[in-house]
C-alpha cells in the first residue's frame, strides 16, 4: 500500500454515512486516485463496494450512494504495492469478510506475516501488503480478546508506516483507527465522530479535531473517541483542537480548479503571512543568529523557497546558509551536521518523508531543528525545536502555489529581522524594505489582475511547444526553477531551468531556432547580466519571453514577448511576485492541453514515502 492515499470514516446520528464518505474522499482525491472503495454496516450487515478508477466513475458504476448505514469508511488509493486493480483496491477483509480495513502506508514485514498466515490456512485475494492486517486480526480474535485486544497485538507486530481504519460486524457500532507515521486526524461533532487523512476533508462536518500521534490507536463511537497507546495499551487524554479554517476555504469558490483559486488567493494568504506570531518569528531568528552553520532543508517547491531564502539571508543579514534537497541531506551533510548546526526545514504539509528523515538524522546528531509549515499539528511541528505556521490556509491543488509565496515571505521577514539584529542594514534600508514587504500582497494582486489574460494568450501561442527553458540570475534562479516545476508537473512538457550564467557551460548547445526561453528579469544587481544572457540565447534563434518591470525598455527591446510587472519591486522580494505569471502560464497551458491541473499524473500532494 502507499502512503499517499485518502482515508475517511464516520459514525453518525443523522443521514447516510456513504454520502459523507464519498464527499470526504472527493476532498482527499488529490492524495491518490487509482482506485476507490467504501464499506458500511447496516443491521449488522457489511456492504463493501470497490473498484479501480476515480471516485466519480466508481461511485456511479457501483451505485455506491444507494448503500445505507450510519457507520462506514472509504479509501482512495495511490498504488505502490500491487497495480491499480479491483483486487488491490481497499477495503481489504479477513477470510470471513466480517472485518474490513483501509490503510495508508507501507507494511515492510508483510511477506513474513503473510507466509505465517498462509501456513495457518488463510487465503489472500490481493497482492497488497495491507491484506495481511485484517487476517492477523481475525487470527487474534480466536483468543476471544475482542477487536481492541486483537488490534493491539497485531499493531505491535507490524513494521512500517500506517494510518488504518477497521470496521467489523463483531462490533458494528465502533470503528478502530491507528497511526504510525502516516497522517490521521479525528473529528467530533454533535452529529457524530469522524476520521480522515487530513483536516480539509473534515471541515464540512466539524472544526473540532484531534491529531493522532505515532504509536497511537483510537476507538471511535457515536459519542466520541478513546485514545490508547499501542505499546502498553494505556489510555491517553487529549482534548480537541479548534481549526480556524472554514469549510469554504477548502472549496473551489467558483473557480474551475483549486490551483487557480489558490493562485488568486495569494494576496489574502500573503496579508495573513504578514501577521505572523512575533514571538515565534523572533525565536526562529535568534536560533539562526546563534547557529555555527545553517542548513535550509526541504523538497520540491519548498526547496525552491529555501533557495530564495539563502539569497535573502546572505544579501540582507550576511548569513551564509546551505540550501539542500531533503533526500540529499544525509548524503551531503550527514557526517558533518552536529550540535552547533541549525537545520531549518520547510514543508507545507509537514509530513514529507524525505524532510522528516533528514530531521530524524539531524536530531540524532543533536542539531537544532526549526520548522516552517502550513499544517498545524503536523509531524514537523512535533519534531521541531521551534516552528512557524506560514498561514497560507488549506492548499488542495497538488501543484503548490500560495504555499511557495507564503514561505518566501516568511523567510524574507526572518532575514530582515536578522539583518536588524546584526546591524547589517541602515535603519533607512530596513524601513524601506519593511515598507516594500508590506506592499507585496498588493503587487501580487496587481500582477494577477493585469496579466491573467495576457498569460492565457501566451500559453495559447506556445501550447504546441515541445520544450521550454526557464532562466534567471541570482535570486531569480529560484523563481525560474519554481516556474519550471509548475509547468513540468501539470503540463508534462519537458523543460530545463538553471541559473542563466550557466548557459555557456553546456545547456546553450540545445538552443536552436524557435526554442522558447522564459527569462525572469526584475530590476536590480543582476539586470545587466540577464540582458547578456538573453542576447546569448536570442543570437541562436531562441524565442524570448521575459517577465520584467513595466517600462523596462532594455529587456523589451530584446524580447519577443514580455509580461510586465508592477514598478518598484526590490529584487530580493521579486520571487514572491514574479512567480505569479509563471504559475498562471503553467495553469493555462495545462487547461489548453485538456489536462487536470489539480490532479497531475503520478503525483500526490504530500509525499510521505521514501
Ligand atoms: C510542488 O508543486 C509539489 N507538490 C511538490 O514538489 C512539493 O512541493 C514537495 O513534495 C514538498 O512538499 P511539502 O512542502 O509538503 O514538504
Amino acid at each position: 500500500m502507499s502512503n499517499l492515499c485518502g482515508i475517511f470514516g464516520c459514525i453518525i446520528r443523522e443521514g447516510e454515512a456513504v454520502k459523507l464518505i464519498t464527499d470526504g474522499l472527493k476532498r482527499l482525491e488529490y492524495r491518490g486516485y487509482d482506485s476507490t472503495g467504501v464499506a458500511v454496516i447496516d443491521n449488522n450487515q457489511m456492504d463493501i463496494r470497490k473498484d479501480k478508477g476515480r471516485i466519480e466513475e466508481v461511485v456511479r458504476n457501483l451505485r455506491i450512494l444507494e448503500m445505507s448505514g450510519k457507520i462506514g469508511l472509504g479509501h482512495t488509493r495511490w498504488a505502490t504495492h500491487g497495480a491499480p486493480a479491483l483486487e488491490n483496491a481497499h477495503p481489504h477483509t479477513d477470510g470471513s469478510e466480517s472485518i474490513a480495513l483501509i490503510h495508508n502506508g507501507v507494511i515492510e514485514n508483510y511477506m513474513e506475516l503473510k507466509d505465517e498466515l498462509i501456513e495457518k490456512g488463510h487465503v489472500f485475494k490481493s497482492r497488497t501488503d495491507t491484506e495481511v492486517i485484517p487476517h492477523l486480526i481475525e487470527e487474534e480474535m480466536k483468543s476471544d480478546i475482542g477487536i481492541q485486544g486483537s488490534m493491539l497485538r497485531v499493531l505491535r507486530r507490524l513494521r512500517g508506516s500506517y494510518a488504518l481504519v477497521v470496521l467489523s460486524t463483531h462490533e458494528p457500532d465502533k470503528m478502530y483507527v491507528a497511526r504510525n507515521e502516516s497522517p490521521l486526524v479525528l473529528g467530533v461533532s454533535d452529529n457524530g465522530t469522524f476520521c480522515a487523512s487530513d483536516v480539509p476533508a473534515l471541515l464540512p462536518y466539524t472544526n473540532q479535531v484531534v491529531y493522532l500521534r505515532n504509536g497511537e490507536m483510537a476507538v471511535l463511537d457515536i459519542d466520541g473517541y478513546r485514545l490508547i497507546k499501542i505499546s502498553d495499551g494505556s489510555e491517553i487524554e487529549r482534548p480537541t483542537t479548534e481549526i480556524t479554517w472554514s469549510p469554504e476555504m477548502a472549496e473551489k469558490q467558483g473557480y474551475k480548479h483549486y490551483m487557480l483559486k489558490e493562485i488568486f488567493e495569494q494576496p489574502t494568504s500573503l496579508r495573513d503571512g504578514l501577521r505572523l506570531q512575533e514571538n515565534y518569528l523572533n525565536l526562529l531568528t535568534q536560533f539562526l543568529d546563534r547557529g555555527k552553520e545553517v542548513f535550509l532543508v526541504a523538497a520540491g517547491t519548498s526547496f525552491h523557497s529555501c533557495l530564495a531564502g539563502s539569497y535573502l539571508f546572505s544579501k540582507l543579514a550576511r548569513l551564509t546558509t546551505f540550501p539542500v534537497v531533503s533526500s540529499e541531506f544525509m548524503e551531503r551533510y550527514g557526517s558533518t551536521v552536529g550540535i552547533d548546526s541549525i537545520v531549518l526545514t520547510v514543508s507545507q504539509s509537514g509530513e514529507t518523508y524525505d524532510t522528516l528523515k533528514a530531521i530524524d538524522h539531524a536530531r540524532m546528531r543533536a542539531s537544532t531543528v526549526l520548522g516552517i509549515t502550513n499544517t498545524v499539528g503536523s509531524t514537523l511541528t512535533r519534531v521541531s525545536r521551534a516552528y512557524l505556521i506560514q498561514q497560507s490556509g488549506p492548499e488542495i491543488g497538488v501543484a503548490a502555489t500560495k504555499t511557495f509565496t507564503s514561505q518566501v515571505l516568511v523567510l524574507a521577514q526572518m532575514a530582515l529581522r536578522l539583518a536588524k539584529n546584526r546591524g547589517k542594514l541602515s535603519q533607512d534600508e530596513l524601513d524601506e524594505l519593511d515598507d516594500k514587504l508590506h506592499y507585496v500582497p498588493d503587487w501580487v494582486e496587481e500582477s494577477l489582475k493585469n496579466n491573467d489574460e495576457r498569460i492565457q494568450k501566451l500559453a495559447h501561442d506556445h501550447m504546441d511547444k515541445k520544450f521550454f527553458v526557464f532562466l534567471g540570475r541570482g535570486i531569480s534562479s529560484a523563481t525560474a526553477l519554481e516556474g519550471r516545476l509548475k509547468q513540468l508537473e501539470i503540463t508534462y512538457v519537458p523543460s530545463l531551468a538553471y541559473p542563466a550564467g550557466e548557459s555557456k557551460h553546456g545547456p546553450i548547445s540545445i538552443i536552436e531556432e524557435g526554442v522558447t526561453c522564459i527569462f525572469v528579469c526584475p530590476r536590480g544587481e543582476t539586470h545587466s547580466h540577464i540582458i547578456g544572457s538573453i542576447m546569448e540565447m536570442k543570437s541562436r534563434g531562441a524565442r524570448i519571453i521575459s517577465i520584467c518591470e513595466e517600462g523596462d525598455d532594455d529587456i523589451k527591446r530584446l524580447s519577443d514577448e514580455v509580461v510586465e510587472m508592477p514598478r518598484g519591486i526590490p529584487e530580493e522580494l521579486s520571487p514572491i511576485i514574479y512567480i505569479t505569471p509563471l504559475q498562471l502560464f503553467a495553469y493555462h497551458l495545462a487547461i489548453l492541453k485538456g489536462l487536470d491541473p489539480d490532479k497531475p499524473r503520478n503525483l500526490a500532494k504530500s509525499v510521505t514515502v521514501p
